[in-house]
């Protein structure tokens, strides 16, 4: 608690030989909504996470042109610098409206602190509070499994590209509002508005 109150101290007694007793406690970073302004950084730790071939994933072709779920882009803020991101996106799976989870990016630096589950946990929270009934992702099973994503609420439901089965996960945030959900899933996401002579923006 001290540490975390009075970093300066916490860092004196580091370099004191004291640190294991003052080690920081608690969360040393917050999560906020996205805000416009956030958009260069974010694009810049998106870029460090997944490199060029973010744009190339089967779930960027349900975000591409559109624009993310109402109040469900997030950051991870530590020290005045964006240092995670998350966002959600509206589909339609299977005539079931969902979201879709990503992408979801923490600062290399920054990792194993606690940042990506908290950006997860503060997104699902919000968007069970904003009526959502599901959420889908493709990603890594073990690291979704600890927020309840498996691969059997999504198994008959398929995406426009090639994905792992063994990837593409789900979670009912209200029990059953898959049902028995198939087919294909599609992007409902609102669409950006396209600029004469502009290229269509990426959306991820
Ligand atoms: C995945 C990612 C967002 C996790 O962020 P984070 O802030 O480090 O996550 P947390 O602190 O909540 O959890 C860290 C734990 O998850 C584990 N973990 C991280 N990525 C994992 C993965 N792909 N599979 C299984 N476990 C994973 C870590 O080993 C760590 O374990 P520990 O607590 O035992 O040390 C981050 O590693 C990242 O940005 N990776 C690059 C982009 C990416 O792959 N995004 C996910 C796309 S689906």
């Amino acid at each position: 608690m001290v540490a975390h109150v009075f970093p300066a101290l916490a860092a004196l007694a580091s370099a004191a030989g004291f640190g294991p007793v003052l080690r920081p406690v608690g969360p040393s970073f917050r999560i906020r909504d996205e805000r416009p302004r956030d958009v260069e950084a974010r694009e810049a730790l998106l870029d460090r996470g997944f490199g060029p071939a973010r744009f190339t994933k089967t779930s960027e072709r349900l975000r591409e042109g559109r624009l993310p779920a109402e109040g469900l882009s997030f950051v991870a803020v530590r020290g005045g610098a964006i240092v995670g991101t998350l966002r959600f996106w509206p589909v339609e799976a299977g005539r079931h409206a969902s979201l879709m989870l990503g992408p979801l990016a923490v600062e290399g630096a920054c990792r194993s602190a606690g940042i990506g589950r908290a950006l997860v946990e503060h997104g699902l929270k919000r968007a069970r509070k904003l009526g959502h009934g599901s959420v889908m992702l493709v990603g890594d099973a073990p690291y979704y499994a600890r927020f309840g994503f498996a691969a059997a609420p999504v198994a008959k439901l398929n995406l426009p590209g090639p994905v792992d089965p063994a990837r593409f996960l789900g979670l009912e945030l209200v029990v059953g509002a898959l049902g028995d959900a198939s087919g294909r899933v599609v992007g409902t996401g609102q669409l950006l508005e396209r600029r004469r002579n502009e290229p269509l923006r990426l959306a991820a």
